[in-house]
């Protein structure tokens, strides 16, 4: 941990905090084209968001398939949101896949409701998309194939890992893992765990913002029957920023 105490940092002002976006690119400040409009998602949403992961992974953004996901937990007292952030590992015009432990808190969440919200944020490029729709669990062979993929660790990981569950210390965390790897010492293959897998989000909407300048951004929404991937049944509407 850094020393914050005798930092020479001045105090942070948050509220002065902005970005002006769509500034133009000029020579000195190539960024990305702002004037989103209709004939942007003449091939549908997916090729766009294709394009926007693959974008915001040439400008070294951090984790430019990640998406903070919002589930609904009901409660005595009503539903309540929650969110956290995932990868997304999977797409197609089907919708958007992420992996996870369905015993977690949002594993269970999605069991219970299941419907999701997922946001990707690119600030640096002035952009975010939001998928929002039905979720379903993918087919074991397709979490399969991504399952194989992974490191090892990571493997261990998800078998050692009983995510969203209070534990008592580090060291007990760690036991579990070390108990994970004796487990599977000399297994070429570990299986995928049964608690383990894929979720599709199918999109009912895709809201792609691009920021401009004066606040005044470019917001396009999608309108999709979830399951059905013809473009031609897609609509597309421009809302105010
Ligand atoms: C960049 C980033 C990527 C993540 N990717 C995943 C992921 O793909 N799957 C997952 O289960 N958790 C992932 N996590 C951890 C989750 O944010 C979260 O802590 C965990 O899934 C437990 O969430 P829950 O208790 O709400 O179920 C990621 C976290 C970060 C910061």
């Amino acid at each position: 941990m850094r020393d914050l105490e005798n930092s020479v940092v001045p105090a942070l002002d948050i509220a002065a905090m902005r970005v002006e976006y769509g500034v133009d690119a000029g020579e000195n400040h190539p960024g990305p084209e702002t004037d989103l409009d209709e004939t942007w998602l003449a091939d549908g949403w997916e090729p766009l968001l294709r394009t926007w992961i693959e974008q915001a992974t040439s400008a070294l953004v951090a984790d430019p398939n990640a998406m903070v996901l919002a589930t609904v937990e009901q409660t005595d007292s009503g539903p309540k949101p929650a969110t956290r952030t995932v990868l997304c590992k999977g797409l197609s015009p089907e919708g958007v896949t992420f992996y996870t432990n369905f015993e977690s808190f949002k594993g269970r969440a999605l069991t219970v409701t299941p419907y999701a919200s997922a946001t990707l944020v690119w600030p640096v490029l002035g952009r975010q998309v939001t998928v929002r729709g039905p979720v379903r669990r993918v087919a074991p062979e397709v979490t399969e194939v991504y399952w194989r993929s992974r490191p090892r660790g990571s493997q261990l990981g998800a078998w050692a890992s009983n995510q969203s569950r209070p534990v008592a210390s580090r060291a007990e965390l760690d036991r579990q893992m070390l108990e994970m790897t004796e487990r599977f010492t000399g297994v070429d293959e570990i299986p995928v765990p049964p608690h383990w897998g894929g979720f599709l989000i199918q999109p009912e909407t895709v809201e792609f913002w691009q920021g401009r300048r004066s606040r005044m951004h470019n917001r396009l929404r999608v309108l999709l029957e979830p399951g059905n991937t013809d473009v031609a049944a897609m609509k597309v509407e421009r809302l105010q920023p």
